[in-house]
């Protein structure tokens, strides 16, 4: 945990952290990692809208791209995509460009492999091994220009970057589901959890759809879908799906739901998808939905759907089509 680690490293090291330092924490997962530090000044650095109104709700400021200011400690708390830790620890160095440089992480969470390849590249200070994870902190100026992500470019055109949902190329559970949806979709509609894009760009290709919600939680996600969809038919909402309500009740909504959340898996969150999609649709609306098949879907969709039937899926996922909402 890390209160437990930095509390352990001032400790240990003497106080590596002032009162008055001006600091920006990449990636906190709860307002109690902020406010373990005791600082007066800090800017936590935040792209994922529930952790995001937790932190603001705590009296954290929150950015989600890193500005002119300059701060003179930059705390990383490491997620568990590589790419997207090193480019965390990339945007730090350029955040505090003369300051001190804390990396922080679970050995779960890969953060052994991260540092071996910071030794290689930059002068460690020092490193501490303590509850499940490790510390290491540097000085800057570091170069560490091979640490930045820029967006890759993955089949049919499609932009995505690290840390994303499907970075590395279409999702299959996503692209059955698109090869599976109806040829007359009508209407407006919602793409719930709609990552990058993808299946939202697939629907609209039928013409029948008059508009659609775009709902994702991931900053970085939302705005490459904005590149990825560009289509004036599409309104999109930065937000918590589980609290988002439809301006008007749906004729159709789409999804993939998640069921990881900050790197670990919770099988409920698609079984609360599945609620928010019954309270959003219309008496005559439809659900489409793909997910794993050994995910436990169907008493969820039983209990906010009166039938729904599953189509073609493959050995993988299922696909179901779920109608007459119950929850209204
Ligand atoms: C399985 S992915 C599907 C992505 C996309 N629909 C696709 O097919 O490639 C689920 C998406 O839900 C998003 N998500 C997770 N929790 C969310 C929440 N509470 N509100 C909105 N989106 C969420 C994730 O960031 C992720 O992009």
């Amino acid at each position: 945990m890390f209160p437990e680690r930095i509390e352990f490293v001032q400790r240990k090291f003497g106080p590596l952290l002032s009162q008055d330092d001006e600091a920006i924490f990449f990636n906190p997962e709860t307002p109690s990692d902020c406010l373990s530090l005791s600082l007066d000044k800090l800017v936590a650095y935040q792209t994922l809208f529930p952790v995001v109104e937790q932190l603001e709700a705590a009296g954290i400021k929150c950015v989600q791209s890193i500005s002119q200011q300059k701060f003179n400690l930059a705390i990383i708390s490491i997620p568990n995509s590589k790419k997207l830790a090193r480019h965390l620890i990339y945007l730090a160095t350029k955040a505090a460009p003369e300051g001190l440089i804390i990396v922080d992480g679970e050995k779960s969470n890969g953060i052994e492999s991260i540092i071996r390849d910071l030794k290689k590249q930059t002068k460690i200070s020092n490193v501490i091994s303590k509850a499940h994870g490790k510390t290491a902190w540097f000085e800057t100026p570091a170069e560490l220009e091979m640490y930045k992500d820029i967006p890759l470019k993955i089949e049919d055109g499609f932009k995505t970057r690290a840390g994303v949902f499907s970075a590395d190329g279409i999702d299959p559970a996503s692209k059955l589901l698109a090869q599976l949806l109806p040829g007359d979709l009508t209407g407006v509609g919602a793409d719930l959890g709609g990552g990058w894009g993808y299946l939202s760009v697939k629907a609209l290709e039928k013409d029948s759809i008059s508009k659609l919600h775009f709902i994702e939680a991931d900053f970085t996600a939302i705005n490459l879908a904005k590149n990825n969809l560009n289509d004036q038919r599409v309104k999109f909402y930065w937000c918590d799906a589980l609290t988002w309500k439809a301006p008007k009740l749906l004729d159709f909504i789409i999804m993939n739901p998640p069921f990881h959340y900050l790197g670990r898996a919770i099988p409920r969150l698609g079984a609360d998808f599945i609620k928010v999609a019954s309270r959003n649709l219309k008496k005559s609306g439809i659900l489409w939905l793909v997910a794993n098949r050994h995910l436990p879907y169907e008493d969820a969709i039983q209990r906010h759907f009166s039938s729904f039937s599953e189509l073609s899926g493959s050995k993988k996922f299922k696909v179901i089509r779920a109608e007459n909402p119950i929850n209204f």
